[in-house]
């Protein structure tokens, strides 16, 4: 979490960085701050958003072709102006911007309050580039020399740049556990957290590695690792398009991301699948797919949105292709000692390709001798890298904070890679298989249906948007799809949301359920049809208000809801990725409707680089 920026060239530097951070405002948004040199070292910092900030810095002479800013998601210390990035050193000669956490900060912030420094802030940050002008001071070395051996000192994670009064074309940035792109211009550079406040202006960059330190100084670009060894900058060509990172009419980005995913998961299966010549391919997993042809269990790792794209995952796998399936959340499985056998094959799975706990999950993993396939949005990411082979979902950039066409997305892979080891493992017939194929070419026409609801779901959204609670309730692949659909009401309405097995209900959420609430079936004829009926009229009974999602030209169904939203028919393992639709649109209508920021919700960030 947290977004950082910087740039040094010929422009203005301020102009670069506030639009930056405004694209970087998916990482946190508790406060923003800025540095420049504009006669002086001088630092501009807020509590709140970017635009916060800008109206404190409307009107000041903000000259300067140096710079870095900061958005914040804080970890240590509450979000104030006074821990806001960035920060400065005691001579205030130096400021630093960090991503992440500097987990002994507290031993090093003894040993400089005994030598007699003072903090401003609470923040770990502040204690980092303290430490780093006292051994620049100490072993009177050049600061790139100080910010390296201040590295091999500390434990954490970090995403830096550092910037000095007296070295006005210095920007000094390192990473490890947190992202940082270095954007190479003609005679300017750009250092970010992602590429998108780069793409404007370049599309050259060099993805920073764990443990690197990128100096830009004089107009000069080098590299080195905290070793201490000089490295060669690697130089690629990103693939972003500026209005994939732009609204493009919608009023958010979340609802731009909803209508989206027609094209996002047609893009998924782009050059992979192809049901008329029978071929289904994914280059990325080649390599490795007899490991997950002959495992005997597959683990599952992941953590929010992409945890339930992991659960309907297990449905599948294990029909199609007969291997168990663990589903873990990331955070639980790093820290349980978990048992890891020879056959055992892990799938992570995350969107932004930067979550710390699946990462570490993946590198425990690793470490036991697991071979790792990633399933992820983000190209160039950390997770990708770190795993032995894998297939990006190619959604897009996803801004919005709520997940949406990244989980679709994230379906359509994996159920390309259920089906690919189905077909070698001889557990799927080739007339089943050809039969799953077409109708996963037919997904994005049923989505683009599903979307046509629209209307329908905000007239829904507004009977119930003063509701405190709401219940989801699915069975079977729409088990996945009621926790997805309360995870999505909740974090953008602060609406309390359940999801919950529909069967399960009896065991507890049944006791909620009064004339007041909300309870929203997702009961498509599948496997399990006949069943959720009962479950409805379990709540019908109680009085519960019953919005139902159910299967076009349903008839039962709809005589026992108060609500009743229709749509298109497909296979029980593919019903997912059109179930969730009016999901997804009713909680950002309920959201819009109760005045929240649905892509900035509070307290959250779209990627979580802390554990
Ligand atoms: C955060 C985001 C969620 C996301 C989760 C996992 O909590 O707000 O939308 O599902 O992280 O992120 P990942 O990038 O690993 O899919």
């Amino acid at each position: 979490m947290c977004g950082i920026v910087a740039y040094v060239g010929h422009r203005q530097a301020s102009d670069i960085i506030i639009k930056g951070l405004k694209r970087l405002e998916y990482r946190g948004y508790d406060s923003a701050g800025i540095a420049l040199l504009n006669g002086g070292l001088n630092v501009y910092k807020k509590k709140g958003k970017v635009s916060e900030l800008e109206a404190f810095i409307q009107g000041q002479n903000l000259n300067s072709p140096i710079g870095m800013g900061h958005t914040r998601w804080a970890t240590h210390g509450e979000p104030n102006d006074e821990n806001a990035h960035p920060h400065y050193s005691a001579t205030k000669k130096l400021a630093i911007i960090h991503n992440g956490i500097i987990e002994n900060y507290s031993a090093l912030k003894q040993d400089l309050l005994r030598k007699g420094h003072r903090f401003e802030s609470e923040t770990d940050t502040e204690v980092f580039i303290h430490f780093i002008e006292d051994i620049k001071d100490n072993e009177r070395c050049s600061l790139d020399e100080a910010v390296r051996l201040a590295l091999t000192k500390v434990i954490g994670a970090y995403a830096i740049v550092v910037m000095s009064l007296e070295d006005p074309e210095l920007l000094i940035a390192a990473r490890k556990g947190s992202p940082l792109v270095v954007g190479v211009g003609r005679n300017e550079f750009f250092m970010a957290s992602d590429a998108t406040p780069i793409i404007e202006y370049t599309n050259e960059v060099v993805y920073l590695n764990d443990q690197e330190i990128a100096i830009v100084n004089h107009g000069k670009l080098t590299i080195k690792n905290t070793a201490n060894l000089p490295l060669t900058p690697y130089v690629q060509t990103v693939d972003l398009e500026l209005e994939a990172i732009e609204k493009g009419g919608f009023e958010h980005f979340m609802l731009k991301e909803i209508f989206e995913q027609t094209k996002s998961i047609r893009d998924c299966m782009r050059g992979r699948l192809d049901s008329n010549s029978g071929r289904l391919t994914l280059g990325g997993l080649r390599e490795y797919i007899n490991k997950l042809v002959n495992a005997d269990r597959i683990l599952i790792v992941a953590c929010g949105t992409s945890w339930h794209a992991g659960l309907v995952a297990e449905y599948f796998f294990e029909e199609f292709c007969r291997i168990p399936v663990e589903v873990e959340y990331a955070s639980e499985f790093r820290y349980r000692n978990p048992i890891i056998r020879e056959g055992d094959v892990v799938i992570a799975i995350s969107q932004s390709g930067e979550t710390a706990d699946t990462l570490a999950a993946i590198e425990l993993a690793k470490s036991r001798g697991a071979i790792i396939f990633g399933v992820c949005n983000v190209v160039g990411s950390s997770i990708p890298r770190a795993t032995h082979a894998g297939a990006y979902t190619h959604a897009g950039p996803e801004i919005g904070v709520a997940s949406t066409k990244a989980f679709t997305a994230q379906l359509t892979v994996l159920n390309m890679i259920a089906l690919i080891v189905a077909q070698k493992k001889g557990t799927i017939t080739e007339q089943k298989f050809h039969e799953v194929l077409v109708e996963m070419e037919n997904i994005p026409a049923k989505v683009e249906k599903a979307l046509k609801l629209n209307a329908q779901i905000q007239i829904i959204a507004n009977e119930f948007k003063n509701a405190t609670n709401f219940i989801y309730l699915g069975r079977g692949y729409n088990f996945p799809v009621a926790l997805e659909g309360a995870l999505k009401l909740k974090e953008i309405s602060y609406i309390h949301a359940e999801g919950y097995p529909a069967a399960e209900m009896k065991h507890g959420p049944i006791a909620l359920i009064d004339e007041e609430m909300p309870v929203v079936f997702i009961a498509t004829k599948d496997a399990s049809y006949e069943k959720v009926v009962s479950n409805i009229q379990e709540v019908k009974a109680r009085k519960g208000r019953v919005i139902s999602i159910v299967t076009e030209g349903d008839v039962l169904i709809p005589k026992m809801s108060e609500f009743v939203i229709e749509v298109p028919a497909t296979l029980d393992p593919l019903m997912p990725l059109i179930s969730v639709v009016p999901l997804q649109l009713l909680s950002y209508h309920i959201a819009v409707m109760r005045g929240c920021n649905v892509d900035q919700p509070r307290n959250l960030a779209k990627s979580v680089t802390v554990e």
